[in-house]
This record gives structure tokens, sequence and C-alpha cells, in this order.
């Protein structure tokens, strides 16, 4: 690949459990492209409001500290990294209590404005062009996208993935507690999950995970052709 490509933009929206981190970072490293996990960023926020005494229901309180914390996400999809006030938050970031709280501080609008600031920002900087992950980015955060796709799965399938991830977790429990999050995600009034009306979507129910990194790939080679 030469200098002079132009940077690619690939958004990858979609809800937990479709293999959106996974094949986000695998389809950044194969082109070579950076890698931004928008989710790893409200849940550092969420920690920082769990670590500080905010109450994260209540919404003036969430929105007042929302500008507080200082973000800063390393985009190698290799070795992706996130602290918070200079503090490595990768761990703490993937806890139950952030997990089940993350919704509540994501759908605060001031929250929301500054985290889409922070993507907007890494995203230009990004020379060769970058896969950013979430559930708005091609919808709010970078609506200019190159290629935007939309991954979805069964909620069985999810719920299944999941709990492989968690190492044995109850399915019947995960399943629920997904649901939840996408009901939460969905109807929030600022930027919900959705899929933009230009986006392909890429129903990855039955695919192995190499499956949809390649289609994913083929995808972004195509754009990049002016296919
Ligand atoms: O991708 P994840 O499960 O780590 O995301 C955690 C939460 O962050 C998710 O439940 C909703 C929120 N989120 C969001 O509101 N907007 C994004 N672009 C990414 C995540």
């Amino acid at each position: 690949m030469s200098d002079t490509v132009e940077p690619v933009i690939v958004a990858i929206d979609g809800p937990s459990g479709t293999g959106k981190s996974s094949t986000s970072k695998a389809v950044a490293a194969t082109l070579g492209l950076s890698y931004l996990d928008t989710g790893a960023q409200y849940r550092a926020i969420t920690w920082w409001m769990i670590s500080n005494g905010v109450d994260v229901n209540d919404r003036a309180a969430v929105a007042t500290a929302a500008a507080k914390p200082v973000i800063v996400s390393g985009t190698d999809p290799a070795a992706p990294t996130i602290t918070v006030d200079g503090a490595d938050a990768s761990g703490p970031i993937r806890t139950p209590e952030v997990t089940a709280k993350v919704s509540a501080v994501s759908a605060v609008p001031e929250v929301r404005t500054r985290v889409t600031e922070l993507q907007r920002s890494i995203a230009a900087a990004a020379d060769k062009g970058i896969v950013v992950e979430g559930r708005d980015i091609g919808t709010t955060v970078l609506p200019d996208a190159d290629l935007k796709i939309f991954l979805t799965a069964s909620p069985e399938a999810r719920a299944a993935r999941r709990s492989g991830e968690l190492k044995g977790s109850d399915v019947t429990a995960t399943r629920a507690a997904l649901l939840k999050r996408d009901t939460a995600d969905s109807s929030r009034t600022t930027s919900p999950l959705a899929k933009a009306a230009d986006a392909v979507e890429v129903d990855t129910t039955d695919l192995t995970l190499q499956q949809v990194i390649e289609c994913v790939v083929t995808l972004v080679e195509e754009r990049r052709a002016g296919r």
C-alpha cells in the first residue's frame, strides 16, 4: 500500500455479542488502520463516576461531572489501550458493575457530546484511516464514513458468545442482561443504537469470526476501489 492512499473511515455498529470488537480489531490489523473501541470510552467514564462517588442514576450529577475525566485511547489494533486520568482502565472497565451502569451514564447528553468530540478528533488524526466500533458511529459520530457496517446476530448466538467470553457464566442470565442493555441503548433519546440508512447489515449468527472479517475486509477494499 503506498503512502498516497486516502485514509479510509470504517464505522462498525451493532449490539453486544455480535462480534464487533473482534471483527473491528482484525479488520483494522489486516488493512493497517487504527482502531477505536468507543464502548471502552463510555465504560471508562462510567468507571470514573463510580470511583468518584457520582450516583449514575442522578443525570444532573453525571452531566456536571462529564467533562472531568481525562480519557486517552491508544488506537493500535494489536494492543488497544485506555487510560483515565493517567491510570490504566482496561481491567476495571470490564467489571459487572461497570457493565450494569454504563447504559445509564451513556444516555446522558453531556456525556455523549464529550465522547463524540473525542471520537471525531481521534478519527481525524488517523492518517491511514480507522475502524471505529460502537452504537452510533454511522448515524451520529461519523455520518460521512466511507463504509458503514451494522452487525447483528440472534439473541441466542450473542448470549452464547458472551457467556464464553465471561468463562462459563449462565447463558440465560447473560441473554437477559444483554437484552436489557440493548433496550436501554436503543430507546435512549440521544443517538440511540441504530442502523444508518446507508449501512451494510451483516447477520453473523451462522458465520464464523473469520468469515465476518473476510466479508468486511472485502467491503472496505471494494469501497476503496470505488466499486
Ligand atoms: O460495546 P460495549 O458493550 O463495550 O459498550 C458499552 C456500552 O456503551 C453500551 O451498552 C452502550 C454504550 N455505547 C454507546 O452508547 N455508544 C457507543 N458508540 C458505544 C457504546
